[in-house]
């Protein structure tokens, strides 16, 4: 029987690759960056399935490109802002994700980010390494606490709640702004909503963003959002870099309107070398790893596979995005 056709965009971790290298006729590219353009409009002809990344542009011309037969697009992320959902729901092709896996381990580097930013952990690397440690100084990077300072969450899906819930050991104090979002009871007691993103940006110690990019979060802290925020804030982004408007962020940063930024992700990804907002002593910027753990990595890259075979094979992928396409997939 004939293999599935299928292009794994970049080499994923043994546990996910094995399966999809087993499985179909796959075409994978094996660089440590992502497939220019080109070589992707080229690579989707007539495949039947894309195990693709964050970083490649899954649009309407990629469908275009790939064919009539291409049945799913699988995501090596819980985040899928890089596909354009509508148009492969209307081609009727599946999209998947990978969701909860990677939860917990966002959530530690989100809160390490936090802990970073609010200590000045990579100033007082800096420090050491570049020979400046002459003694203990009375004034030296004085930080911010974290232990009883508020926390703000944006977004309060799965990582937003498992971001409060590791707060709670800081014994912080936990607001969070999401209209859409229901707390249990049990949450309610330590943790409440803001009654709108303003009061919590101007209440909050912290604030982290967890909210997914959309059309309505693109640059949702921009110059007046950061203007709102406390003058010793701390702001972490692990969520999406678009969801802050960089050029906004680095005035603030550089004019002390904020104390500090921890970002995982940024705009535009990855940030340049000789990019200005890495010329700052108060903003640590690292390569959006929020989900780099092995075990994590492992766990995703076997979901991706099995998503990609199970949409090959024109089954409903078990971490569907589009359920629209299911009715019509499994209907026919
Ligand atoms: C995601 O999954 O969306 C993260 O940003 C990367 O793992």
């Amino acid at each position: 029987m004939l293999k599935p056709k299928v292009l794994a965009t970049r080499v994923i971790p043994d546990s996910g690759l094995e399966i999809v290298a087993r499985e179909c006729d796959a075409v994978i590219w094996n660089e440590e960056i992502p497939m220019p353009r080109s070589n992707l409009l080229e690579s989707v002809r007539g495949i039947d399935g894309i195990l693709s990344q964050l970083s490649d542009n899954i649009d309407a011309q990629i469908m275009e490109s790939a064919g009539p037969q291409l049945k799913v697009i699988s995501n090596y992320a819980v985040g899928f802002d890089n596909i354009d959902l509508a148009e492969a729901t209307r081609r009727g092709i599946f999209v998947a994700n990978t969701p909860d896996v990677l939860t917990e381990t966002t959530a530690d580097l989100a809160f390490a980010l936090l802990l970073a930013g609010a200590r000045r952990l990579s100033e007082g690397v800096d420090h050491v390494r570049g020979g400046k440690w002459l003694t203990w100084g009375p004034r030296l990077l004085l930080g911010y606490d974290v232990y009883g300072a508020t926390l703000g969450i944006v977004g309060l899906g799965r990582i937003g709640r498992a971001v409060a819930r590791r707060s709670r050991g800081f014994d912080m104090r936990v607001i969070f702004y999401d209209p859409e979002a229901v707390i249990s009871a049990e949450e309610a007691k330590w943790m409440r909503p803001a009654a709108n993103l303003d009061q919590l940006l101007s209440e909050s110690d912290f604030v982290s963003l967890h909210t997914p990019l959309t059309s309505d979060t693109d640059h949702l802290i921009g110059e007046a959002a950061l203007a709102k925020m406390k003058s010793t804030a701390v702001l972490i982004n692990t969520s999406r870099g678009r969801v802050v408007d960089t050029e906004a962020l680095y005035c603030a940063l550089q004019a002390g309107r904020i104390a500090y930024a921890a970002l995982d992700v940024t705009d535009p990804e990855p940030l340049p070398s000789d990019h200005k907002l890495l010329g700052l002593p108060n903003c640590i910027v690292i390569p959006h790893i929020g989900s780099a753990s092995v075990a994590t990595r492992n766990r995703m890259a076997v979901m991706a596979a099995e998503n990609l075979l199970s949409g090959v094979r024109g089954q409903r992928p078990k971490y569907l995005v589009n359920a629209a396409v299911n009715v019509e997939r499994t209907g026919d």
